[in-house]
């Protein structure tokens, strides 16, 4: 009996690593066809290389190198490197704080999804749930989605929505949508790696109409 390769996941965070753990769990417990092939950080002391570790997975700091926003040359090339070496497939971005540009992007083509904290196309950027409690909406959340050239600006493959509450403090509302991260980033990752996810230009579509 032949056994087909798993789907390897390339993680890339600069925090806590939160969403890293809510995919993690779900593979351990055998609901995503999926493994952890590397977890990346640009930040030496980030808690997602801290969690990779306490789960016996690969997991390395590479320098980001001189910008603040980006990865600079030798950086870029060092993590492209990396991840082409662990053979990924999907490269999951989970709180990783630096934008990915040209040489990376052509890479690993279609093949890079992000987690934002607010129903995009509106709040791209940081602190998105500040953005949106700061305009006055009434219910934001967070959505999964490829990465293209712009800032949160690819094809939208998941949105789930929280409700903002008239008592909400920006940490009051990232926590409730950080909740709702948790469950619908697994999702869409499982999906991928089920092959469920067809593209047609800026529409995504899944065979599984839930999400
Ligand atoms: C998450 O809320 C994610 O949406 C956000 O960083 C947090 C990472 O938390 N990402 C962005 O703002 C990207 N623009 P985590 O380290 O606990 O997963």
């Amino acid at each position: 009996m032949t056994v087909s390769p798993k789907f390897r996941l390339g993680v890339l965070g600069s925090g806590k690593g939160s969403n890293f753990v809510a995919i993690a769990e779900v593979i351990a417990a055998g609901q995503v066809p999926a493994e952890v092939a590397l977890v990346l950080s640009d930040v030496e002391s980030a808690g997602i290389l801290e969690q990779a570790k306490q789960r016996g997975l690969p997991h390395r700091f590479i320098a980001p190198g001189k910008f603040r926003t980006k990865l600079d040359e030798d950086a870029e090339r060092a993590y492209v490197a990396a991840l082409q070496e662990a053979k990924v497939d999907l490269i999951v971005l989970a709180g990783f704080m630096r934008v990915l540009k040209g040489d990376f992007l052509r890479a690993f083509e279609g093949r890079i999804v992000n987690i934002h904290p607010s129903l995009l196309p509106s709040f791209p950027g940081l602190e998105a749930w500040k953005q949106a409690l700061d305009h006055g909406v009434k219910f934001t959340g967070c959505t999964v989605h490829y990465v293209d050239a712009g800032v949160d600006s690819g094809a939208i493959i998941g949105q789930q929505t929280v409700p903002v509450l008239d008592n909400d403090t920006p940490e009051t509302l990232h926590a409730r949508i950080h909740a709702a991260e948790h469950e619908l980033y697994p999702k869409c990752v499982a999906a991928i790696a089920r092959g469920e996810i067809s593209v047609q230009g800026r529409r995504v579509r899944s065979r599984d109409s839930a999400r």
